[in-house]
Parts: C-alpha cells; structure tokens; sequence
C-alpha cells in the first residue's frame, strides 16, 4: 500500500488525478472504477481541465461505476448516473455507451445485480477502481456488517449514510433506503484501487482503515489485504498517523 499525503484537498485532486491519467495515458483501452460522492470532485475537475488541453483522450475507455441508488431513475438530480454524467462524462471524450452505472429503476434487484457483476466480467475486470470512504468506513454502499459481500448486491443503507447523504435531497425522507453496489469481492478483484480521503472528520476512520483490525465492520480495512492500494489524503484526513 502506498500512502500519499497532500497538503489540501487542491493537491489531493491533482495527485489523485495524476493516478488516473497515468492509466488512461499507458492503458487508454482500460477499464475505470468510478465513483460519486464530494471527495472525488476535485479529481474530475482536474481530468476535465486535462482533457481540455488535450492531454487525456478518453475515447477508448470504458467505466464501471460503484452504485447507484435504488429507484431513482437517470434522469433524477440525485442519481449517480445524473451525478456521473454531470461531473465528469459529459465534459470528456468518453462514449456514453462505455458507460455503466447500475440502473436503479430495475424492479427486479437480483437481475439488475447479477447483470451488472455481469458487465464487469464480460469487460475483463476493473483495472483501476476509484473510492471515497464513508464515515463508518463504508466503500461503495458497503456498509459494516457481519460479512464482507462478495459480488454486486442490493443493500439497506445505514442511518449513518442517510444521515450523511440527506444534504443533497430537500430532506431525510426523500434519500432510497436501498442502493446497489459493487461487492467487497468485486472491488478486490479490480488490478489497483486508489483511495481518496479528505477531512478531518474522516481522520479516525482512514487510520482504522489502514491500520486497524481487518474487519467486516470496517469495510475499507479489507484493502490491507489489496496487492496494488494507492490512499491519498489530505493533511486533515491523515492528521491522526
Ligand atoms: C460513492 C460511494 C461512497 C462514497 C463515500 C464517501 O459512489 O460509493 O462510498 O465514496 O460515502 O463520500 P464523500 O466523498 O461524499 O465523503
């Protein structure tokens, strides 16, 4: 595991940046993991300001992202897709059909689950999958629980996510109580995993994650365990090692 620190969030989005456009740059057929959430933005803006100056062509590759929320359609201002595409796809070259988020509007969960494990086996595996960390140590929508999930699966959300997620909706009764996400599996499999972190509220949980007890309880703690975990953080976030 290699453990970058950035002075603030501004030289944690250029670092965590430069990860991503090294794969894009040495691989450009490869496959992203992506994710939402307040963390990565930085990331894309820096992404988006590279292609703009020509220096990234995403053309040819193809994304996988992390979740999405149960229910909400593409077209809903909350959804990862609308987040995706908002933030990052609609400003680079990427073919919208090498996009993949999984689709909340599915009724039937079990089928959206399995063909979206699906998807990501039919396109070789995640080359390099991105995450940001939730304050109970949550990756993807993996919340702590007895288990690590081994493939893509629908989840109850945690009241700590609904609390925490609640900011983006006009209340906490609006946010899914359920979302889709990637296995604990599913992102193990993936060939690297950068991980980015910012803040001090974040600062216990990054040092249980990296330095605590692998645990289920901890969902993020299982990347001790990862060949290839690239963590970013902020001077707030790795205030506490
Ligand atoms: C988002 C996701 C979540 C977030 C996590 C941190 O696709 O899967 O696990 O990465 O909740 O969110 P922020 O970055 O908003 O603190």
């Amino acid at each position: 595991m290699r453990i970058i620190k950035a002075s603030d969030y501004n030289e944690l989005s250029r670092k965590a940046a430069n990860v991503i456009a090294s794969q894009v740059t040495m691989n450009p057929d490869c496959v992203l993991g992506l994710a939402t959430g307040s963390t990565p933005l930085g990331t894309y803006k820096e992404l988006i300001e590279r292609y703009e100056k020509g220096d990234l062509d995403f053309s040819r590759i193809k994304s996988v992202n992390l979740d999405e929320y149960r229910g909400l359609t593409k077209e809903s201002d909350q959804s990862y897709y609308y987040f995706m595409h908002n933030n990052l796809f609609k400003h680079i070259n990427i073919d919208p059909e090498n996009t993949n988020v999984p689709d909340g509007t599915q009724p039937d969960s079990q089928k959206e689950c399995t063909r979206y494990e699906g998807i990501i086996h039919s396109l070789g595996g995640i080359d390099l999958q991105l995450l940001g960390l939730g304050h109970n140590g949550h990756i993807g929508f993996n919340e702590p629980d007895q288990a690590f999930a081994p493939v893509t699966h629908c989840v109850d959300l945690a009241q700590s996510t609904i609390d925490a997620n609640k900011r983006f909706f006009a209340s906490a009764d609006e946010v899914p109580r359920q979302a889709y996400t990637m296995g604990i599996g599913t992102i193990m499999k993936a060939s690297r995993i950068l991980l980015v972190v910012s803040g001090e509220d974040k600062a216990q949980i990054l040092r249980d994650v990296l330095f605590g007890p692998i645990t289920p309880q901890v969902p993020a703690s299982v990347l001790q365990l990862h060949k290839d975990v690239i963590v970013v953080a902020d001077k707030a976030a790795a205030s506490k090692f």
